[in-house]
């Protein structure tokens, strides 16, 4: 994991940055982190705009609260610069990068903000949406293992993924299960967060659900949403359950007895626990307990 402390990103909202009301409406959700979009839910007219509205929303933001991550739009796009360094102004967690093909495309960010004196502490975020970044997911994942390179968690971006291969977009994901489970895999690979794409269908709640629980079985750590009504949702599949929780401190506890302090395997009802079951142990523990601690501005 290459965050300090590992925080829940059950649920994870888009807002655009345009829409003023949107964004007002966000200290009364539960969502465990924002993504301020200036990318594609923004008309090429209102990019400025909605830097400027971003500008106010962090300038006011307080301590606490949810992840706020900006997407901004390609550095090679002629939004790209100006998004960056008024995203970087913004003091955000993270700057989520859209439509990267290759390494270099998170060089060039690095590089940018390094001039910048950008805090270490500011983390990349990458949506995984092209074929080139599907062909090139493994050594996209490295940077996970690099902290000076920031990168922080993957965003599997589905629609774009659809659009740009020509699969066929059907309820059950099968055309794009393999990519995902490839997404799963390379992020865990590089020690990454890795968040499940959007589901475009906001109002049928109960397919919803489903996808969210297929998405947490797959092995992702949340969900990208694009409509408050689907938090909850997001929140419940994403949450470790309560059975998971109780076996986590099982685990811990077993392992805190001096007895055990110094062995490497033990057994627990009859099933043999080792040192790399208390850390994946500590590590749910550790993201169960987190929760938000103070409301946006
Ligand atoms: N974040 C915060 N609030 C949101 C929201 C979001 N993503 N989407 C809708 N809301 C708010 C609306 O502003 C509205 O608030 P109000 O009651 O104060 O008027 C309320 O939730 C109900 O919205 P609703 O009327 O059901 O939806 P809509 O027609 O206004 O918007 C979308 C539908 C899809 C256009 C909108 O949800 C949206 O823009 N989503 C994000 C899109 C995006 O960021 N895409 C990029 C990544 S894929
Ligand atoms: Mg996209």
């Amino acid at each position: 994991m290459n965050q300090l402390l590992p925080r829940p990103r059950r649920s994870v909202l888009f807002v655009p940055a345009s829409n003023s009301r949107a964004i007002a409406k966000l200290a009364s959700l539960d969502c465990d982190a924002v993504i301020f979009d200036l990318e594609d839910s923004v008309a090429p007219g209102a990019k400025a705009e909605a830097r400027e509205t971003l500008r106010g929303f962090f300038a006011a933001r307080g301590d606490g609260g949810p992840e706020c991550v900006i997407r901004i739009n390609p550095l090679a796009s002629e939004w790209g610069t100006e998004d960056l360094l008024a995203a970087r102004a913004c003091k955000p967690d993270a700057i989520l990068l859209p439509k990267v093909d290759t390494p270099r495309d998170i060089h060039d960010v690095d590089d940018m903000l390094d001039e910048t004196d950008a805090p270490p502490g500011l983390r990349l975020w990458i949506m995984v949406e092209t074929a080139k970044a599907m062909l090139n997911i493994g050594p996209l994942a490295e940077f996970g293992r690099d902290r000076a390179a920031r990168l922080d968690c993957f965003v599997a971006g589905t629609n774009d993924l659809v659009k740009e291969t020509g699969v066929l977009a059907t309820p059950d994901r099968r055309y794009l299960t393999h990519w995902l489970m490839q997404m799963v895999l390379a992020a865990r690979a590089g020690g990454l967060d890795v968040l499940d794409g959007v589901s475009n269908d906001f109002r049928d709640i109960d397919a919803f659900s489903r996808e969210c629980e297929e998405g947490a079985a797959m092995g992702f750590d949340g969900k990208t949403l694009i409509h408050p009504a689907q938090i909850d949702a997001a929140n419940r599949a994403f949450a470790p359950s309560e059975s998971a929780v109780a076996e986590a401190q099982a685990i811990v506890s077993a392992f805190a007895q001096p007895d055990n302090a110094q062995r490497g395997v033990i057994a627990i009802d009859g099933k043999m626990v080792e040192r790399l079951h208390l850390e994946q142990a500590e590590r749910l523990l550790t993201k169960a307990g987190r929760s938000r601690k103070e409301a946006l501005p």
